[in-house]
């Protein structure tokens, strides 16, 4: 059987390789161009943060995860010359660390005090410092035909976000919050991952079993798998989700 850590790692690894070649766009601006310093905010695996390392060589990386296994997986698995991962959170970087460029993706929503980050960046952002928060936007979420048993699944993991004070409707509320703190917003992009993507039925498959595993842990009862299985086989079967990336800069 397998650990929460390693599903959750797993799950984290293919829901980066399935969007990072549709979220690259994100990275085209001169905030991004002109770092020096990423600060990646809730890295998780380090999977995400070592995709942009090794098309981006020349930036120095520092991931902060505070959960200390998942923070363990990604000192591991990445050892790259310019990167540095922080187990802990954003208050155990050095009190004059600046970021050019702070990166949070899929992180805003897990939080309960989303304030806190604002201000933090605003005072540790170098002059013209870039952000990009990316997360979940959820009214682009569609699923044919419906799977009852893995929606079960999946429910069960997003109310324990909402429970321990997390909020998934993080498009509307970001772009208010990070002005408010004294970033200029430059743009928000909206993209889909569909299953219908080269190679994304597979992965969106895998995606979706560990998915159900983190919501309701493993073994997964066999109804879920086979629900799963018949929907990867069924040539009429779809999914997507969508995904936002808001970019601000620092204009203080
Ligand atoms: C869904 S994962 C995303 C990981 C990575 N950003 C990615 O896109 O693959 C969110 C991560 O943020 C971490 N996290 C949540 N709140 C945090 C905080 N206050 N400080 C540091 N890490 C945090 C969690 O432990 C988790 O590993």
């Amino acid at each position: 059987m397998r650990d929460q850590i390693s599903v959750y790692d797993q799950m984290l690894r293919i829901q980066a390789e399935m969007a990072f070649p549709l979220e690259r766009p994100l990275f085209c601006s001169a905030e991004w161009e002109k770092a020096e310093n990423v600060l990646d905010f809730g890295c998780g695996n380090a999977d995400y943060i070592s995709k942009l390392a090794d098309l981006w060589p020349n930036k120095s990386y520092t991931g902060v995860e505070y959960d200390a296994q998942m923070a363990a997986v990604a000192c591991k698995r990445h050892t790259r010359p310019k990167m540095k991962i922080i187990t802990g959170t954003l208050d155990d970087l050095p009190a004059e660390f600046r970021f050019d460029f702070l990166v949070a993706r899929l992180v805003m929503m897990h939080l309960a005090d989303r304030k806190s980050i604002s201000d933090w960046a605003a005072s540790h952002a170098s002059k013209s410092a870039g952000a990009l928060i990316i997360d979940a936007d959820d009214e682009h979420f569609r699923l044919f035909p419906s799977l009852p048993h893995f929606e079960n699944a999946l429910a069960t993991l997003r109310q324990r976000t909402h429970q321990r004070g997390g909020n998934r409707d993080v498009r509307s509320a970001v772009e208010k919050e990070w002005e408010e703190g004294g970033f200029r917003h430059i743009a928000t992009q909206r993209l889909i991952i569909h299953s219908e993507l080269p190679s994304a039925k597979e992965r969106m498959f895998l995606y979706m079993v560990l998915t159900a595993e983190l919501g309701i842990g493993s073994p997964l009862p066999p109804e879920i798998l086979e629900e799963l299985l018949a929907w990867v086989l069924d040539p009429t079967s779809y999914a997507q989700y969508g995904i936002f990336g808001a970019t601000f800069e620092w204009i203080k």
